[in-house]
This record gives structure tokens, sequence and C-alpha cells, in this order.
């Protein structure tokens, strides 16, 4: 009895050992197997500097729990943020609740003017990068015509509103052709660039899904891809690789997209041109590798918009012509996504994205056949939607106009080139200041060239002058993206930044005089994203950014 009993512990024992060793084994071969898959994809650098990262990340949680109170450097910046956003004006009064008695017509206008007026950012002087891309009166009297005309409406209800539908149809076919659609080309309107983002990969992923299984999905994007995608994956649980952009030029590394493509890679993507740099990613290789390995291609023109479409017909250099240029052209685009709300000059709230064929729109259209309030199908995100935001849109676009549209482009990209001009040659800027690649389209970013200048400095120079351009980070630079009123007012612009430039010199030589080596004080600019950069940088970046977006809803 004994005997047995023991020969069955022992047999026990020894059968969980092998339990246990055959666990070890396979979490050991899985270690190996994700050690090798980091390796073989970002190096072995990039590795360490990935496990660093997720172990940092991890401690930081820890250590900084979110509801811990900020540190002194972003409770300071906060401060003035607050102070710059909620302008608190003792004569003006806030309304937390509705009024007891609807105000009359007057009254409503009377506040309606002094909110329109309140202190900003001057973009009609054309001081301000993107955000109000045309601003000219006869096309916003055009529109507020076409929204009012359409207030009521809205393109769930075809039948009811049978001329918004007609409309966005239109909008999808135009803007197909402006990108050289293939037959049987389609597309939907969206609510905005992210939107069309959004769903572009949406429908990567579930074709994936449904077509050939895939069930742990990755994208591949370069690093200065729009911050949609980031969100997106957010979202939808795709886990995204960043390429980096490596200098001269900027773009997107191809091998190391190539090196990351696996059988979960969902969608490649490219910009036309990115938001920071406003460089083109090489379009035609990425079209390579996306025909090649069978993967689905997204191009973002949200920025390039109706200026990168008419960059040859308005007499500039027009990306990758020679190679089959940027478009459904390269067979590879499977989706454009494009913003009519930036340079197809309509009201905000507007975007397009185009699928080569209808087998991706499909994917991200939403259908409830049996849903208890009735069948039910929306093409996008939202369900009840603006019809009279496809009105502002369909009105602008046929009142601009190809020769309208030819014209700004030549105006805008004749900017761009101004400034760039004036960086690369001016005896004070050409000394001091670089360009960020080779920029085709409207917008130029530039950065400090030998580091002698802090190019946040600049940044806060120009903020100083009223000037609301953008400070990018990886690597510190500052951007224009030139719009028609900014285009305008290039010329104050270069002046401008001659003088910030010519200003931080004489700082520089003052504080060598006085040899004091700290005495410079960090900018706004500097000292936000001095945080960053580091992993605990980050982390407080994140509470600063929470902080502002908690300011947007302050009373
Ligand atoms: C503006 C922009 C988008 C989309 O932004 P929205 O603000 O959502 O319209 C996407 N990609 C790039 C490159 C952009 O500049
Ligand atoms: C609708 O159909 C799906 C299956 O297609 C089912 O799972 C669901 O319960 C149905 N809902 C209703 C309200 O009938």
């Amino acid at each position: 009895m004994t005997s047995l009993r023991t020969l069955n512990q022992t047999w026990r024992i020894h059968n969980f050992g092998l339990v246990s060793n055959i666990i070890t084994a396979f979490f050991l071969l899985r270690c190996i197997n994700k050690l090798y898959y980091n390796i073989s994809k970002y190096g072995i650098f990039g590795s360490i500097k990935r496990i660093y990262y997720s172990i940092g990340l991890g401690i930081l949680s820890i250590k900084y729990p979110k509801t811990k109170t900020r540190g002194n450097v972003d409770k300071q910046i906060l401060a003035r943020l607050e102070e710059k956003l909620i302008q608190r004006d003792p004569n003006s009064k806030g309304y937390l609740t509705l009024p007891k008695e609807g105000w009359s017509v007057i009254e409503v206008n009377d506040e309606l003017e002094k909110l329109h007026a309140m202190d900003h950012t001057r973009w009609e002087d054309g001081r301000v990068s993107g955000t109000v891309y045309h601003g000219g009166d006869d096309l916003l009297s055009l529109q507020t015509e076409a929204i009012g005309k359409f207030s009521v409406s809205n393109p769930i209800h075809p039948d009811v509103f049978p001329g918004v539908r007609k409309m966005e149809a239109e909008i999808v076919a135009m803007v197909l052709a402006l990108f050289n659609g293939p037959s049987g080309g389609v597309g939907v309107t969206t609510a905005g660039g992210t939107e069309s983002i959004l769903m572009a990969c949406l429908a990567a992923r579930d074709k994936a899904s449904v077509e050939r299984g895939v069930t742990n999905p990755e994208m591949i994007i370069p690093e200065t891809a729009h911050a949609a995608f980031y969100k997106a994956a957010k979202y939808f649980n795709i886990k995204l690789h960043e390429v980096s952009c490596p200098a001269p030029d900027y773009k997107v590394d191809i091998l190391s997209v190539r090196r990351l493509i696996n059988r979960n890679t969902v969608l490649l993507v490219g910009s036309a041109p990115n938001f920071p740099h406003g460089i083109v990613d090489d379009i035609p290789s990425l079209s390579n590798l996306a025909v090649k390995n069978k993967i689905p291609l997204h191009v973002d023109c949200c920025l390039g918009s109706f200026v990168v479409a008419f960059l040859k017909q308005a007499g500039f250099p027009s990306p990758y012509e020679d190679e089959g240029g940027f478009d459904f052209r390269q067979p590879g685009v499977t989706s454009i996504s494009v913003d009519t709300h930036k340079y197809g000059f309509a009201p905000k709230g507007n975007s397009v994205l185009l699928y080569r064929d209808r087998s991706f729109r499909n994917y991200q259209y939403f259908i409830l056949p049996n849903w208890s309030g009735g069948a039910y199908a929306s093409p996008s995100m939202a369900g009840s939607r603006p019809g009279a935001l496809i009105a502002g849109c369909w009105a602008s676009l046929m009142a601009i106009g190809e020769s309208g549209y030819i014209a700004t482009c030549r105006q805008i990209v004749g900017a761009a080139k101004n400034l760039e001009r004036a960086i690369l040659n001016d005896p004070i800027l050409c000394g001091n200041l670089c360009i960020i690649g080779h920029p085709m389209v409207s917008v130029v970013a530039f950065a400090s060239k030998n580091g002698q200048i802090d190019t946040y400095d600049i940044a806060d120079t120009m903020s100083a002058k009223g000037w609301h351009l953008n400070a990018l980070q990886s690597p510190p630079a500052i951007h224009c993206a030139f719009t028609k009123p900014s285009a305008e007012s290039v010329d104050v612009l270069v002046s401008d930044l001659r003088d910030a430039v010519a200003n931080e010199l004489h700082k520089i030589e003052e504080r060598k005089i006085k040899g004091g080596i700290n005495s410079r004080q960090p900018g706004d600019t500097s000292a936000l994203y001095g945080i960053g950069g580091s992993i605990s940088g980050n982390v407080v970046l994140s509470q600063f950014a929470e902080g502002f977006l908690d300011t947007l809803y302050k009373t």
C-alpha cells in the first residue's frame, strides 16, 4: 500500500516536473521567438530600447499614478495657458443654465457678435499656419447661404433630402477624378480627415479579418504620419509599427517597411504630404511593396488635398510624376483620404475617403438588418449627419472650379517657395536656419542649423510677434502650412523671422559678454518640449495635455 502510494506520489511529482518542464520550454521558446522577431524588426539596439521603454513605462505607471499632482513646470505653463484660453472679461456674463425665457433675436445676435469679436490670434492678417485655408468674404457668404438653405437636412434620410444625396455623390465623384480614380473607384464623405483615416483603417482591418483570417492586425506607418493613425490603432485594436523617416530626405524608410511586413499586416501607409514637414513619402516604392505582398496601401492626402492634386497644372513639379505619381495611378494604392475642408476650401466638417473599388468600402459600412428600430445602415461613424456641410462643400467646389484651384495652388505653393528661398539665401537666415527635407507642397519646416540658436526660442519670439506657427518635435523644428491668408503675408513672415533670428543672435552675444552660460531662460515651448523626449517626460506631458483638454470645458 505504502509503497504504492509513494510510487504514485513519485509519479505525480515526476509527472508535474515533466509538465512544468514543458511549460518552461514553451515559455522560453516564446521568449526566444519574440526576441528574434524584435531583433529582426528593430535591430539589437532598437530591441533593447523597446524593452527598456516597456519596462520603464510599467515602473512609471506605478510611480506616477494618474491622480498625482502635476509638477511645478507644467503647473505654471498650464496656468498661463488657462489665462490665455479662458478670457475672463468682468463685463461679460457666463451662462450656465438655460435662460428662463428665450432671448430675442437681437439679444442673441448681440451676444454672438461679442463672442465673434473676442481677442484672438489674427488669422485675418495671415498670421496663422493652416487653420483657415481660404477665409475670403465672397466664399464665406456663399457657404453661409448654402448652409442656411440645407440646415434642416440629414443625409440619413435621402428620400426627404434628395438634393443632399445628389451633392454628396457628386463631391465624391469630383474628388475621385482629381486623384485619378480607376473605373470602379468609389468613396464616401466624412466629417474630417480623422474620420476618413479611421474608416480606411477599419475597412482594411475588417477586410483582412474576413478574407485572410487575420486576428492580430498590424499596420505600418511612417513616424511622420498623422496622429489619426495612432487614434485608429487605439480605437480598433490594431498593432502599430512606426517606421523612421531619416534625414536628409525625411521620407519613410522603405527597407524598414519591407522588414516589418508579415502575415498580420493589414495596411501600409504613406503621406502626400505629411503634416510635420510637408514631405511626400515614396509612394511608388510603397505601392510596389503593397502589390508584391497583396496588402492595401493608404495614401494620406488630407493636407495635400486640392493643392497636391493641382501642382502640375499650376506649373510646379508634381511628386513622382516620372514614376507614375502618388495617387490611384499607382496600382498598389487602395485608398486615399482628401480633406475638402483644407485646400478644398469647404467649411470645416468635410473630408472625402476614396477607395480603389467597392470591396473595400463595403467593409466600412455598418449594417444592422434586424434592429428593433427597423433595418439600419449607415456608411461611416456618424448616424445623423449635417447635410448643410455637404451643401457648403458642394457650393465651394462649384464656385471655385478648376481654374480657381490652380490659381490658389500657384499662390500658396508660391508663398512656400518664397519662404524656402529666403531661408536658403537670406544672409541672416541661411547661416542659422535649415529646411527639413525638400518640401514640394504647402508646408515648409525649418530648424536651427548649427544648434547655436534654440529652435523653440525662435518659435516663442514669433508667437510674441503675433504668429501662430507650429512647433514640432524629434527633431525640434517649426513649420508653416501656407493658406490663402498667410500666403499674402509671406513677406512679413520672412522679415519677422529675420528679426527673430537677429534677436536671438544678439541675446547669445550678450550672454557671452556677461559670461553666464546658464542665464538662458527657457521659453514656454522649450519648457514644454524639454519635458518630453524621455519616458517620465512623456508621462508628464500627457498629464499636461489632459489639463489642456480639461481647460477647454471650463466655464
Ligand atoms: C489635417 C490632417 C489630417 C486630418 O486632420 P483633421 O483635423 O481630422 O481634418 C490627416 N493627415 C494630415 C497629413 C493632415 O495634415
Ligand atoms: C439579429 O441577428 C443576429 C444574428 O445575425 C443575432 O445574434 C441577434 O440576436 C439578432 N437580434 C435581434 C434583435 O433579433
